[in-house]
């Protein structure tokens, strides 16, 4: 008989206080719409507003959640607001999050990865309050030894660009928190998140393929593809943030899973091309149009990872549920209807996540 996971976690979040970090971020902003959808109240934390146009502004996200502008690096406001709001669960996805940007800006990277996670640990050291976290780190954390088999939560860390290396570096921080203070308080529970690379509508970050082409797009121009033949593990964004709700909702249930990180990868064993994501794209915008330059901007990024995603099947019965075609299609639609049938995209994401939630309890 099939769950209906739903029901669960709308016990599990209804009325709760939910405190992200990030929130006005591509993933911070689902999150945000999915944890609204499930009742709780919301507290955000973020330094700015990362893109424009944004997710956070175009969805009206600032009107279902409370903002605060505040940056992750200063410990004492972060400690202040925190136990001011005094969350039930906190969902850490602060972070300078681009790859290019941390060859530009290592340390400012640095600082907010790597001590900004380490201020949230610092504030748990000494909360009181029956807490759930759950740390947002990457699929970059791992070393990366172009490993095919897909890599495992025993794997070894060690992300060699600025941003992945500052993400390792914060796991090794959880892990040090963990075991020398956190473990010991009965009132804390927390985890580690890796997913990797995530597209679907919302996202305007510079420096990102499908961002990149909307804005051509857009505007019904030609766009410029750097790598076609790359591949990347491609995933819905809705696939990693229910993933991190649920995984949060497990952890508040099972004490065996503190301290645990946990890969949240797509479903396929195949990893597709940008070319081929491009073409699935077209055929549900069929004006987009694109050709492959000369002269790329290079910069040193992993060329494949993959996660090996069996322990979150085993332990937590969370699998990824969407396929490579499905995804392409829901990122089309999103950016699709927001341009051309200008819809509001509060309603587009939830009429999506609605979707969503009900491939995910038939299929998981
Ligand atoms: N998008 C992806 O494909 C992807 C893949 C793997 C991991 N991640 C991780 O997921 C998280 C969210 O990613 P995203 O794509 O939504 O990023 P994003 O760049 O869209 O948003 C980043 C968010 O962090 C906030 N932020 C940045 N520096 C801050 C600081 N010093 N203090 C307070 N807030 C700060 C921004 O204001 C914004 O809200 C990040 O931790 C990122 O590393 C993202």
């Amino acid at each position: 008989m099939k769950r209906n996971h739903t029901k669960i976690l709308k016990k599990i979040f209804k009325s709760k206080k939910v405190l992200i970090t990030g929130h006005t971020g591509f993933k911070g902003s689902w999150l945000s719409l999915c944890l609204r959808y499930l009742g709780a109240n919301i507290l955000g934390i973020s330094k700015n507003i990362p893109s424009s146009p944004s997710n956070f502004l175009t969805s009206n996200i600032d009107k279902i959640v409370k903002s605060k502008t505040l940056d992750i690096k200063k410990i004492d406001k972060i400690k202040v607001e925190i136990n001011k709001f005094q969350p039930d669960f906190i969902f850490h996805l602060a972070a300078q999050s681009l790859v290019g940007v941390s060859y530009e800006k290592p340390l400012i990277t640095w600082n907010s990865n790597l001590m900004g996670t380490v201020n949230i640990l610092e504030t748990l050291k000494e909360f009181k309050k029956r807490v759930t976290v759950v740390i947002i780190t990457s699929d970059k954390s791992y070393k990366n030894v172009e490993k095919k088999s897909g890599y495992k939560e025993t794997d070894l860390l060690g992300g060699e660009d600025p941003y992945s290396a500052s993400k390792s570096a914060a796991e090794i921080a959880i892990n040090s928190y963990f075991n020398s203070f956190l473990k010991k308080k009965k009132n804390i529970t927390i985890g580690i998140a890796r997913a990797g690379n995530v597209i679907g509508g919302g996202d305007w970050s510079r420096d990102r393929l499908i961002p990149d082409c909307i804005r051509s797009w857009s505007k019904k121009r030609k766009v410029e593809i750097r790598n076609p033949n790359s591949t990347r593990p491609w995933q819905h964004v809705l696939e990693a943030v229910w993933g991190y709700v649920f995984f949060a909702h497990k952890l508040k249930l099972s004490n065996k899973l503190n301290g645990q990180a946990f890969n949240f990868g797509p479903k396929s064993k195949k990893n597709y091309k940008v070319s081929e994501l491009l073409n699935v794209i077209q055929s549900y915008w069929p004006d987009v149009r694109y050709h492959y330059p000369k002269n790329r901007k290079k910069f040193n990024e992993s060329k494949l990872l993959k996660l090996n995603c069996s322990k979150a099947k085993k332990l937590l019965k969370w699998e990824s549920v969407l396929n490579f075609n499905e995804t392409a299609k829901l990122t089309a639609d999103w950016y699709y209807s927001y341009y051309f049938k200008n819809k509001r995209t509060q309603a587009i994401s939830l009429d999506q996540i609605k979707n969503f939630e009900k491939i995910f309890n038939q299929r998981n």
